[in-house]
């Protein structure tokens, strides 16, 4: 057994509550059947997200202590400075709250309405971004990477043919920027290797088009490239980030995944872009030496952003994802593989074969493992997707339940859990039924729709 060992001991602990099934089916009723809704007095293992929700080590919590607390030039933020020039190798940093506040800002400035962004795939959040700002996506995976078994080690490859004839078709101009995504989280947090993104930088170089790089999930794409990507076999993470973010011109991040719990930054090495975005700290997120963020959090994001080079610290969650890939694997439950970073994502099309996509079978499968085991997973399907101009569902490409493994938290007895209760609704699945939202929000409708039986 491929056992994942966890290099580092538990030193602060929270009691969790694990209520009965009868409670559970009152809460679910009273959420809406949206596991977003849920308080966590109701919830055993909170799998909802890895946002804000890692570990902290001890040098992060005895970095909080010795914050400097100041509205404008506070020490805290120079030493953040400081570790994104050391890590991320870029010299000047716009701090902001968390990681849509840099896609508002980025979006504002460099979107024109018409234009479209190509990008390997969107985020919930940064599709609302663009389209809010006027502007178009185009999603140019390579053709494997929503096959849902797959050995593709780099799912979150963008295709090269499909990125030139995008710029062929829509012209330069029209782009404002390439987005790339690390560890392309809406597929099943799938990589892209150094390869890849350095084709990408000749193609964004021969068209004069800026490329942007999400790094929310930077550290364990860099880690799965050491792994999967022989050239970088014996470099070490440090190396490794810096080459992928030396080939952006932008880089953003939620902090809230990469290094930290809270904050974000949007950083780079060109002095005009960095000009650009400047004026708009101030307005949307706080003075430009906190963004929003307080200076603890700040100290916090330093302290972790020194820590995403440790390989020991980085490879608990996929070591640990990749075990309960595994193990689901093996009871014949289908997963995504090869297994990605921040989660277990289990393919609800065919967990659920008998609930159509019109009744969202990612959702049901969310509330009915919630139902069965306490597990808060979250839903990245249907729901999760928009409509179009004319009010008609976009089937979402894929239908997962996300169970997502924020960094540290959990042990090894609470994964087998997970696998044992999957089991078992599995062997039980004609059991779920569909669902239909009862109310829609327009605009990110996931957070707080709710449902009802159909
Ligand atoms: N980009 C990626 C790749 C993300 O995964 C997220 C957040 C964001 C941007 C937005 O950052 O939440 O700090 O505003 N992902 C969370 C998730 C919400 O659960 O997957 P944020």
């Amino acid at each position: 057994e491929n056992i994942p060992l966890e290099l580092h001991k538990v030193r602060v602990v929270q009691k969790l509550h694990l209520v009965p099934v009868e409670r559970r089916l009152k809460a679910l009723q009273e959420s809406g059947f949206n596991t977003f809704k849920l308080n966590t007095n109701d919830v055993f293992l909170d799998m909802l997200t890895d946002s804000g929700t890692n570990a902290m080590s001890d040098n992060q919590v005895a970095a909080m202590f010795r914050a400097d607390d100041a509205y404008a030039g506070s020490q805290s933020f120079t030493r953040l400075l400081k570790a994104v020039q050391d890590v991320l190798g870029k010299e000047f940093l716009l701090p902001v709250h968390q990681g849509r506040a840099a896609e508002n800002i980025i979006c504002r400035t460099f979107i024109k309405p018409g234009q479209i962004v190509p990008m390997n795939y969107h985020f919930t959040t940064a599709l609302a971004h663009i389209t809010e700002n006027g502007g178009k996506i185009a999603e140019l995976l390579c053709d494997d990477a929503l096959e849902i078994q797959s050995t593709n080690p780099f799912k979150g490859n963008i295709d090269i043919h499909k990125l030139e004839k995008c710029i062929q078709d829509h012209g330069s101009e029209n782009i404002p920027f390439i987005r790339m995504e690390a560890s392309t989280n809406l597929i099943g947090g799938q990589p892209f290797s150094i390869h890849n993104l350095q084709q990408v930088r000749e193609v964004a170089d021969r068209h004069g088009i800026m490329l942007v790089l999400d790094a929310s999930l930077l550290g364990e794409n860099a880690f799965l490239v050491k792994q999967r990507e022989k050239e970088w076999k014996n470099a070490s993470l440090a190396e490794i980030l810096k080459t992928i973010t030396g080939l952006a011109d932008l880089v953003y991040f939620s902090a809230r995944k990469l290094s930290s719990s809270r904050g974000g930054g949007i950083c780079t090495n060109n002095r005009t872009l960095y000009a650009k975005m400047e004026t708009l700290i101030p307005l949307f997120e706080g003075f430009l030496t906190y963004g929003g963020i307080s200076v603890r959090e700040i100290e916090a994001m330093a302290v972790g952003l020194y820590e995403t080079q440790d390989e020991t610290i980085i490879r608990q969650s996929p070591d640990s994802i990749a075990f309960l890939v595994n193990d689901l694997q093996q009871k014949g439950i289908p997963v995504v593989t090869p297994a990605g970073v921040l989660g277990c994502h289990v393919d609800a099309m065919s967990f659920c074969k008998h609930i159509p996509q019109s009744e969202y079978p990612a959702g049901a499968l969310a509330a009915a493992f919630y139902l069965i085991s306490g597990i808060r997973g979250m839903e990245r399907g249907t729901i999760s997707s928009v409509r179009d101009e004319q009010g008609n569902e976009i089937p979402s490409d894929l239908e997962l339940l996300r169970l997502a493994l924020p960094r540290r938290v959990f042990t090894l007895s609470q994964i087998k859990y997970v696998s044992d209760r999957m089991q078992w609704l599995f062997d039980n699945r004609h059991l779920i039924g569909g669902l239909r939202f009862v109310y829609e929000p327009p605009v990110l409708r996931f957070f707080m729709g709710t449902l009802a039986p159909t």
